[in-house]
C-alpha cells in the first residue's frame, strides 16, 4: 500500500499532500470539526476533520486510510514529535471497524494479565510492547553481528528430540508412528552443540527455545530462549570471557547506547556466598556480609560459641543509615530471619554510644571491634546472624537485597556484572543424593580430580554464571571431551554404564571419534531483554508470553484434543 508514514511528517512537509493509514488513536470531535490522532508503527499525528460526519463515527482503533494536505498547527502540541503539523483531511477511508475494546491499552495496569494476555494484538499495540518487541529484534541482530564477525556460525538443532540432562521436568510429545514412545522438547541444545563442536563446528551459536516444564517466576517461562554457544578448543575460560564482554559490550552499546566497562569482575562460588549470601550478587550496591566467627566464637556468648563448634558461622551484614530502624522494623527483620531458618537475629546500632542486647553478654571492647571490622558509620546498623553457613549466607543474602530495596539503597541505571567462578561440581539433593550442580558434562577442575570418588562435594568445577545487577543472564562450562572421565563422573552420580548407554551413549560415541576439548555458555535471551528494557518481568518482552500457570489465555492451550487424536497416539486418559 503506497502511504506515507505518520511519525515523520514535521513542518518540512507543510504543504505536501499525504497518504497515512493506520489505527485510531483518539477521537475529538467538536461538531462541525472532529480531530483524530492517528497511529502506525512510526508513530501519531493529528488529523483535522472540517464537516466530514463520517469522522463524527470513528472509535479507537478503528484501521482507516486518508488523503491529505499537511499543515502548520495553530496550537502546536510540544509532547509529539510531529506536534508542529496536522493533516487537513480530504478523504476518508474507514479499512476496518474495532468493537469496543475490552481495555484502554495505555490503561492496561487496570486490565488484569488474564485480560490482556487474552486481548494480546491489543496490548501489544501500546507504544512500550511495540518499544520492547523492537528492542528485542535489535538485540537479536547485535548478537548476530558479532558472533559472525568472530567467527561463530548459527546452526539450528532439533525441537523433537530425547530427554535432555538440565534438570527440569521435560515436555513429552507422543510419537504416532512409534506407539508407547515420546519425544522430548529439549531443555536446551546442550548435547547437540557439544556434538556439533566434535562434528567440526569450532564456533557454534544458535537463538533457540527451550523447554522446561518447572514451577514459572517473574524470570522463568515454560518455553525461552537462549543464547546457545559452543566453542572447540577452548580450555582456559578466560578465552571466552574477552570474547562474551565484548558481546555484551557491543549489544549493550547498539541496542541502548549504554557503555559497559570491561572486563567483569570474577568472584568465586565461595567468595560470593560469604560476601552477599548468594551466587547471583547484585553488586549495584556494598553492604557486604562480614564473617566475624573468629572474633566471636570466644567472647563467652553461647549462641556464637556452639554456632561455631558446630562447624558453622557468625556473620554481620551492615546496613547504611539502619540505626533509625524501629523495635518493630527489627522484630520484622527477625521473622524473615527466623523463616529462612536461622535461631535468631541479632542487632547492634551504632549510635552516639554502640546500642545491642549484645553488650549484656559481650564486653564493649569487642563491640568496639565489630564496629572496626565492619567499619559502621555514625547511624549505621549491624545484623548479626549464627548457624550453619549454608542458611547464614542464604537469611543474610535475602536481608541485604530486601533492605538495599527498601532502603533506596540501590543507584538506578547501574549495570554490574560478574562472572561467578568455581562453583561445586556437585550438590546434595533434598534427599540427599548427589546430583550435578550444573548439568553432568561440565568438567571437574584439574586439581580436584583426586577427590573425585573419595569426596565429591569438595571437587570444584570449571563452571560459570554471568550475573547483571543479581539477575543470572548467562551459564556455562568447560565441558568433559574423554569418554573415561564422562564415565567416572556418571558414577559418582550413580548413573550406571547400561543406563548412561540408554540415555546418552549417542553422545557419549561422539566423545570416541576425536572430540577436541570444548566448551560454551547460554545466555536467557528473555532475561537479557527485559534488563535492557528496564522491565521486571520476562512476560513483558516475550510477544506471547504463558501465565504464571503455563497458560496461553490467547489460545486457550493448553487444551483438549479430540478423542480421534488419541486413539492415533495410542494414548489413553486417566484423570481419575
Ligand atoms: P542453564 O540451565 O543455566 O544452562 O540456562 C542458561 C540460562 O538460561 C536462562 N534460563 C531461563 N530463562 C527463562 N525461563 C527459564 N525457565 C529459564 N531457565 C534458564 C537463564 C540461564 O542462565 N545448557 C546449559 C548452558 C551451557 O552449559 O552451555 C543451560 O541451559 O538466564
Amino acid at each position: 500500500m503506497k502511504r506515507d508514514r505518520c511519525g515523520e511528517l514535521n513542518l518540512g512537509a507543510a504543504g505536501k499532500r499525504v497518504t497515512l493509514a493506520g489505527w485510531v488513536h483518539a477521537v475529538r470531535d467538536l461538531g462541525s470539526l472532529t480531530f483524530v490522532d492517528l497511529r502506525d508503527a512510526s508513530g501519531i499525528v493529528q488529523l483535522v476533520f472540517r464537516g466530514v460526519p463520517e469522522a463524527r463515527e470513528l472509535a479507537r482503533e478503528d484501521v482507516i486510510r486518508v488523503t491529505g494536505t499537511v499543515v502548520r498547527r495553530e496550537n502546536p502540541n510540544p509532547h509529539l514529535p510531529t506536534g508542529e503539523v496536522e493533516v487537513a483531511v480530504e478523504r476518508l477511508e474507514i479499512l476496518a471497524k474495532s468493537k469496543p475494546l475490552p481495555f484502554l491499552p495505555e490503561e492496561e495496569a487496570r486490565a488484569s494479565e488474564e485480560t490482556r494476555l487474552r486481548y494480546r494484538f491489543l496490548d501489544l499495540r501500546r507504544s512500550k510492547m511495540q518499544r520492547n518487541l523492537r528492542l528485542r529484534h535489535k538485540v537479536c541482530l547485535a548478537i548476530r553481528q558479532y558472533l559472525d564477525a568472530h567467527g561463530f556460525i548459527e546452526v539450528e538443532t532439533p525441537m523433537l528430540t530425547r530427554s535432555t540432562p538440565e534438570g527440569a521436568r521435560d515436555f513429552l510429545v507422543p510419537s504416532r508412528l512409534e506407539p508407547g514412545k515420546f519425544y522430548a522438547l529439549p531443555q536446551s541444545p546442550q548435547l547437540f552443540k557439544q556434538i556439533l563442536v566434535c562434528s567440526g563446528v569450532e564456533r557454534y551459536f544458535q537463538i533457540v527455545r527451550c523447554f522446561r516444564d518447572e514451577d514459572l517466576r517473574a524470570d522463568r517461562q515454560p518455553e525461552f530462549t537462549q543464547l546457545d554457544m559452543e566453542m572447540a578448543f577452548l580450555e582456559d575460560p578466560e578465552e571466552l570471557f574477552s570474547l562474551l564482554e565484548g558481546l555484551v559490550a557491543h549489544v549493550f552499546a547498539e541496542t541502548i547506547g549504554v557503555k559497559i566497562e570491561t572486563p567483569f569482575p570474577r568472584i568465586p562460588y565461595d567468595v560470593a556466598m560469604a560476601r552477599y549470601g548468594t551466587d547471583k550478587p547484585d553488586l549495584r550496591f556494598g553492604m557486604e556480609i562480614l564473617d566475624l566467627s573468629s572474633l566471636l566464637a570466644q567472647v563467652g556468648f553461647q549462641v556464637f560459641a556452639r554456632a561455631v563448634q558446630e562447624g558453622g558461622v557468625v556473620r554481620a551484614l551492615p546496613i547504611p543509615g539502619g540505626a533509625n530502624l524501629s523495635r518493630t522494623e527489627l522484630g520484622k527483620l527477625e521473622e524473615a530471619a527466623k523463616k529462612a531458618g536461622l535461631g535468631g537475629l541479632l542487632w547492634l546500632k551504632r549510635r552516639e554510644q554502640i546500642e545491642s542486647p549484645l553488650s549484656k553478654h559481650v564486653p564493649l571492647s569487642v563491640l568496639e571491634e565489630i564496629v572496626a571490622q565492619a567499619r559502621l558509620n555514625l547511624g549505621d546498623l549491624l545484623l548479626l546472624a549464627a548457624g550453619p553457613a549454608k542458611t547464614v549466607a542464604q537469611a543474610l543474602g535475602e536481608l541485604r537485597l530486601r533492605l538495599a530495596r527498601e532502603r533506596g539503597l540501590i543507584p538506578p541505571d547501574r549495570w554490574a556484572f560478574a562472572w561467578i567462578v568455581d562453583f561445586p561440581l556437585f550438590k546434595l539433593s533434598e534427599e540427599g543424593r548427589i546430583e550435578s550442580e550444573h548439568h553432568p558434562f561440565t568438567s571437574p577442575k584439574d586439581e580436584d580430580l583426586p577427590f573425585l570418588e573419595t569426596d565429591p562435594l569438595r571437587v570444584r568445577a570449571k563452571c560459570y554464571d554471568l550475573v547483571l545487577n543479581g539477575v543470572e543472564l548467562a551459564s556455562g562450562s568447560i565441558r568433559i571431551h574423554r569418554r573415561d572421565l564422562q564415565e567416572r563422573v556418571f558414577r559418582v552420580l550413580g548413573i550406571g554404564p547400561d543406563e548412561a548407554e540408554r540415555r546418552f551413549g549417542f553422545f557419549l560415541r561422539a566423545l570416541e571419534y576425536g572430540a577436541p576439548p570444548h566448551g560454551g555458555i547460554a545466555f536467557g535471551l528473555d532475561r537479557w531483554v527485559m534488563m535492557l528494557a528496564g522491565e521486571s518481568s520476562i512476560r513483558e518482552v516475550i510477544a506471547f508470553p504463558k501465565t504464571a500457570t503455563g497458560a496461553c489465555p490467547l489460545t486457550g492451550a493448553p487444551a483438549e484434543v479430540d478423542e480421534a487424536q488419541l486413539r492415533e497416539l495410542h494414548i489413553k486418559l486417566d484423570l481419575g
